[in-house]
């Protein structure tokens, strides 16, 4: 069913309450999340983007319902990923001399995905599309988050269509970021954008920047995840411009993973000494075993320093961390800063292969680690709640 969102544009998307894993099984979505289409009417159709490969077919009939395809006049293909073309070759099998207008990286992108000899006009920054009364201008947003993004801006409306950026995986009955739980809303705008878009900062930025001294009046953002920003649509451009500055509040994130629980006491006993000794700041602590690693990366992305523990198994560190060491990795935060521990019977290499990764992965680390051999005695937790203490100052916090 088509949803009106102003004069003539309409949402066509798909709502997806049961997704629970994204990316395969690499992105929780808890809330699930949706694939938003937008169909703009005018003297001249254009159909915004579509939906990932499963809702493929039914958004097409469902589009059919609405309108007689044939009017469809252009496709807009913002992001070539099949959560937002994966509807393409069902449409363009009914459409098929229709022009789909993308980047040339776009086109190649869903050329690999499909193999199809679709009608591709590519755009760059600047193009203009005619639909009548109003036209769509086009912005190239590379990494933003793939190299093929780019944003679609229709004027007189003033919308925004800004595909993955400014998203969030966010199934809900409302349209509007104003309808629904204002700290639900923004807890999945950042979980989106520490897990998505943290390692193209630098990039977000400088786009965001680009966008404002276009001087665009912005009465909507219309992302292909979640809500429409319709209230104050430029308070998400603000916390875009917060969060890709090397962002912080004022946490500090434990996160550990244990055998036989030595590890674990020394963490809670390293958190007391944090918290005594700054009692202003969030200490939280995660099992990195029994916790979900996007939401971990929240955390830590909120969090002016981690301290990061394991015990030593084969020379080496516990599985949960070493993935978790490898998704940071990736990401690649900076202006962090990071220390270690872990318990151990033999040798205790897991602190300094953790400080080794932590350096890797764009963490400044401030010592040598805490280290308790076998199961902590009263003296090792006394000991690990003043290395906490100690750290407050190594943080400069
Ligand atoms: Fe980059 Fe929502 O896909």
């Amino acid at each position: 069913m088509k949803r009106l969102i102003k004069n003539e544009v309409y949402w066509v998307g798909i709502t997806d309450w049961e997704l629970r894993k994204f990316h395969g099984d690499e992105y929780s979505t808890d809330r699930g999340s949706s694939y938003n289409s937008y169909l703009i009417r005018d003297e001249k159709t254009a159909l915004v983007d579509t939906v990932w490969v499963p809702f493929g077919e039914k958004f097409v009939d469902n589009l059919a319902a609405e309108i007689d395809l044939k009017k469809i006049d252009y496709v807009i293909a913002n992001h070539a990923e099949v959560d937002h073309s994966g509807a393409l070759p069902e449409l363009m099998r009914r459409i098929p001399d229709v022009p789909i207008y993308c980047t040339s990286n776009g086109a190649r992108c869903l050329s690999g995905h499909y193999h199809q000899d679709w009608n591709y006009h590519t755009v760059r920054t600047g193009d203009h599309l005619n639909l009548g009364s109003r036209e769509l201008v086009f912005i190239e947003a590379p990494m933003l988050h793939w190299p093929d993004s780019m944003f679609s801006y229709l004027t007189e409306d003033n919308i925004l269509f800004s595909n993955d950026a400014f998203g969030q995986h966010y199934a809900t009955e409302f349209l509007f970021n104003d309808k629904v739980d204002q700290c639900e809303l923004f807890a999945e705008a950042l979980k989106y954008y520490a897990n998505i878009l943290t390692p193209f900062n630098r990039l977000v930025r400088k786009k965001i920047e680009e966008f404002l001294s276009l001087e665009l009046p912005l009465d909507l953002i219309c992302p292909s995840h979640g809500v429409i920003w319709r209230d104050n649509p430029g308070q998400i451009v603000e916390k875009y411009l917060e969060w890709s500055n090397e962002y912080c509040e004022n946490q500090i994130t434990i996160i550990y993973d244990t055998m036989w629980n030595g590890t674990k006491c020394i963490a809670e006993n390293i958190a007391e000494g944090l918290t005594s000794a700054a009692p202003a700041v969030a200490v939280k602590l995660y099992n990195s075993a029994k916790t979900d690693k996007n939401d971990i990366v929240a955390e830590v992305f909120k969090s002016k320093a981690v301290v990061v523990g394991s015990p030593t198994i084969n020379k080496g560190i516990l599985t949960s961390i070493a993935g978790l060491m490898e998704e940071m990795r990736g990401l690649g935060f900076r202006g962090k800063k990071a220390a270690m521990f872990g318990c151990y019977g033999w040798s205790g290499e897991a602190t300094k292969r953790i400080g080794e990764l932590l350096d890797r992965s764009g963490f400044t680390v401030v010592d040598e680690g805490f280290k308790a051999q076998w199961t902590p005695t009263d003296q090792a937790k006394d000991d690990a709640a003043d290395y906490g203490r100690n750290l407050i100052a190594q943080f400069d916090i």
